[in-house]
């Protein structure tokens, strides 16, 4: 997209507003085709992340607390200050050039593939991948990722219509997108099979899988592919066929990466997270405590509370113990 731009517009320079890879994308872009670049991201936005980005000369504005608002405030800008927006995701040349991984993806295969998982956001990066498999391997299904909790594209698809979020998860920072693209949604509704909503826990299973296979730390959105495959597989029962899982992205945050390492064995349901707050009373901690066997105790703060706590590990038979201690607090 940015290859097409005028000198006009590469003098007077691109903005665009992002949470992921798209950012690192049109800042070295920009580099290398001599312009300046804006790039808008949420302040949510992790520091390495930010960081990544001014190295690569572009001048980033930390607005708005989710992607969206980084958006809206990206495009008043470029109005005001006569940039060019580069959109993330909803634009037919960003799709098309999406869709070239799908391309890759085809010309490796050496023989039949059941499906490609891939991590869904505004959609740009599915519907590209969709949109060039789908004409030239109609068989190999393509199937989406999304958070439980990020789950945009897979509610627009099951009501025929884009559907805005209220509320979002941020844990997977560079998918976490209230509302899919005018352009995506479209190509979604033609060519994806089906989206598979994953939690945050079994994302962190999928980074520590990872990690302890290829020695690679993905970040949380890299990952996503990888659990919506693996759940796709054990719910089909899948063995003998060959699937794809898009690992999109490396950019894990230090503090990130802490709470990654406690999540993954909740993930696989030998351990349980149960937030909660104690009661300004004496002795409610050690009720609770008599309650579950904790094993890893982190204080936190609320203004409501004296204390309140996660519990990160609890021994007690797993799931029914789970419910009833959940009851209890
Ligand atoms: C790590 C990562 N994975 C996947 C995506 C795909 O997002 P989209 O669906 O918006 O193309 C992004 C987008 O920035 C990303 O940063």
């Amino acid at each position: 997209m940015m290859a097409k731009l005028s000198q006009e517009q590469l003098n007077n320079g691109v903005i665009c507003s992002s949470a992921g890879n798209h950012a690192q994308g049109v800042a070295l872009s920009a580099q290398r085709l001599g312009c300046h670049a804006v790039i808008v991201m949420p302040v949510t936005t992790p520091e390495n992340k930010w960081r990544s980005v001014e190295k690569l000369g572009a001048t980033v504005v930390l607005k708005g607390d989710s992607y969206d608002e980084a958006q809206s405030y990206a495009k008043l800008c470029c109005e005001e200050e006569g940039l060019t927006f580069i959109a993330p995701f909803d634009h037919p040349d960003i799709i098309a050039g999406q869709g070239t991984v799908g391309m890759e993806i085809v010309r490796q295969l050496q023989g039949p593939l059941h499906a490609i998982f891939v991590p869904v956001g505004g959609g740009g990066l599915i519907a590209g991948i969709a949109a060039y498999v789908k004409r030239v391997c109609p068989e190999v299904k393509i199937i989406g990722v999304e958070p439980s909790d990020a789950n945009a594209m897979a509610l627009s698809l099951f009501h025929g219509q884009r559907v805005m979020l209220e509320h979002i998860g941020g844990f997977a920072d560079g998918v976490a997108v209230k509302v899919v693209g005018k352009e995506t949604f479209p190509l979604c509704q033609d060519f994806v099979d089906g989206i598979v909503l994953v939690s945050q826990d079994a994302i962190c299973a999928s980074i520590k899988d990872m990690f302890e296979e290829n020695r690679n730390i993905l970040e949380p959105s890299g990952a996503l592919a990888l659990a919506g495959a693996e759940a796709y597989c054990k719910y089909y029962g899948l063995k003998g066929e060959t699937v794809v899982a898009i690992s999109s992205g490396a950019n894990m945050n230090f503090d990130t990466l802490r709470l990654v390492t406690e999540l993954p064995d909740v993930g696989r349901k030998p351990e349980a997270v149960l937030p909660t707050f104690s009661p300004k009373e004496q002795g409610s901690f050690k009720e609770f405590a008599e309650l579950v066997c904790i094993m890893i105790f982190q204080p936190t703060h609320d203004s409501r509370y004296s204390i309140s706590f996660l519990v990160t590990s609890c021994c007690a038979g797993w799931p029914d113990e789970y419910y009833r201690i959940q009851t209890h607090i």
